[in-house]
């Protein structure tokens, strides 16, 4: 592979760049392909998995899905709900991901189940919108936390808030940029803080219960029940703080032995979190009435500002560290499946490029980060996660019927991970709910836009992959040259 590299780098009409330094490094050490490299074990999958899923959701949301599921019972059902139903989504993506070992999330299976206008048009509405949105979100909260002790008695400007999550955004693309291995410590790293915060939640609401304090969990079920919709609207939210549990399968190039560690760090990662999240909701049940958690502006900061007083602070404090680790594992996945897209050809070329000295997809990282940033300008967050879900559940769906579409179509598949049919049909019937459901209940214009949105794409689809006209080409080589020599990127070599 090495002999192959050095073959590469010398023929520049391979699209290939020879440039100084990499005969520097060639003489210098033992090249590695200029590849994404094997990097990720068990441990770092589990940390991806439950590092992204746990971000500020579980600290935000409750109020949520309290407001739109009505009483406590509802409520802690559809936390449980959410938690079963990423399970499953989960198992569906490891039959996937051990089936076709390609990084790049859905978009492969559909690939390979759809063919290329679909795939296409998951990758355009992903790489533009849902990525970049769901990054800028959680570095809003971030910022939001991060600042907040400055301002202490009233709300931070909407400006710092904006600066601070630019700064975040720009901080964990460098890091992205630098190296793998780095971008993993800082992941593990922030996700045992965020499982010490949840474990302290979780043990005081222990003996919260213990003392009797059951007042607000003996009332459960009592009120009108929701409506279908506010049901769906309920789901939405708390999927938002679950949101992550497919990040595993954006990095399957990246793993350690994938038919083992796929599979086995869902099998951790997703259970964990959902136990986590069940058990801090019943924690801060213990402490607040339904009335005084709906008033709550921040639920956990309520608890902590209850229970833990005078070491109340540690709360906010970790929110940061959970929002951070959250965002920084978002950038990492996104930045796989912009490469990938271009690698096939469906972004243009130079987002597939990686770079020389650092073996990152540094191109599509700093892409993703410049849309990110982009997304913060606007923002109001919960109408972004309104229709983040929407859009986002449109494609479960279609992966998961992916799954069963393949099981009639590509038969000779090898698949090392074997789920029964029914669950991947029942993921499809909930994604097809959870679309629907509050279209019909409340039928939003937005909800138009995005799709309008979605099917822009064909537009792009039509001109620069389906015709491929010459001049796109013509116009794009010397941008693509200047870029490469800037960052010192190249074409991966290929996986043989
Ligand atoms: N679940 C996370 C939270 O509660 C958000 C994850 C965003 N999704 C993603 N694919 N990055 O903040």
């Amino acid at each position: 592979m090495a002999e192959d590299n050095m073959r590469n780098r010398k023929e520049p009409e391979n699209g290939r760049f020879n440039h100084g330094m990499d005969s520097q490094i060639t003489q210098e050490k033992p090249v590695k392909a200029t590849m994404l490299q094997k990097d990720v074990g068990l441990v770092s999958g589990v940390s991806l998995i439950v590092g992204t899923m746990i971000g500020s959701g579980i600290f935000i949301s409750p109020k949520a899905v309290l407001l739109y599921s009505g009483a406590v019972g509802p409520c802690l059902l559809v936390w449980t709900g959410c938690g079963v139903l990423s399970t499953l989504g989960a198992l569906c993506y490891a039959e996937l991901g051990t089936m076709i070992t390609k990084s790049g999330g859905e978009y492969p299976y559909l690939l390979e189940a759809f063919g290329s206008i679909v795939a296409y048009l998951y990758s355009w509405t992903t790489v533009m919108v849902l990525k970049p949105s769901s990054f800028a979100i959680i570095s809003l909260s971030f910022a939001e936390y991060a600042s907040a002790p400055f301002y202490p008695g009233c709300t931070p400007p909407a400006v710092v808030i904006k600066c601070l999550s630019a700064a975040a955004i720009w901080l964990i693309v460098i890091v992205n940029c630098f190296s793998v291995k780095l971008a993993n410590y800082v992941q593990n790293f922030f996700t045992a803080a965020k499982l010490f915060i949840i474990l302290v939640i979780v043990g005081a609401g222990i003996v919260l219960l213990a003392k009797g304090n059951t007042e607000t969990l003996s009332h459960a079920f009592e009120g009108s029940p929701p409506s279908v919709g506010a049901i769906g609207l309920a789901f939405y939210n708390g999927l938002w703080a679950y949101d992550g549990w497919n990040q595993l399968n954006f990095i399957t190039e990246e793993l350690k032995n994938p038919y083992r560690n796929l599979p086995l760090a869902i099998l951790i990662g997703i259970p964990l979190v959902s136990a986590c999240y069940v058990m801090v909701n019943i924690a801060y049940f213990t402490v607040m009435t339904t009335t005084e958690l709906l008033l709550s502006p921040a639920v956990a900061m309520t608890f902590g500002d209850r229970v833990l007083y005078p070491l109340s602070w540690v709360v906010p404090v970790f929110v940061v560290f959970s929002t951070f680790g959250s965002a920084n594992g978002s950038c990492f996945t996104a930045g796989r499946l912009t490469y990938v897209a271009g690698r096939e050809g469906h972004m243009v070329k130079i987002l597939s490029y990686i770079s020389v000295k650092y073996c990152t997809p540094s191109p599509a990282l700093i892409f993703n980060g410049i849309l990110s940033v982009f997304y913060i300008i606007p923002a109001d967050i919960n109408t972004l996660i309104n229709y983040f879900s929407f859009a986002q559940w449109v494609f479960y769906g279609l992966t998961t019927l992916a799954l069963i579409v393949m099981r009639f179509t590509r038969k000779e598949l090898h698949r090392p991970v074997k789920v029964p049919i029914v669950v991947a049909g029942l993921m499809v019937l909930m994604s097809c709910y959870l679309v629907l459901a509050p279209i019909i209940d409340k039928p939003d214009l937005e909800y138009l836009y995005c799709t309008i949105f979605i099917f822009s794409g064909l537009i792009f689809y039509y001109f620069f992959i389906y015709c491929k006209f010459s001049w796109a080409s013509n116009f794009m080589r010397p941008i693509t040259m200047h870029l490469q020599l800037l960052m010192e990127v190249v074409p991966p070599e290929k996986n043989e």
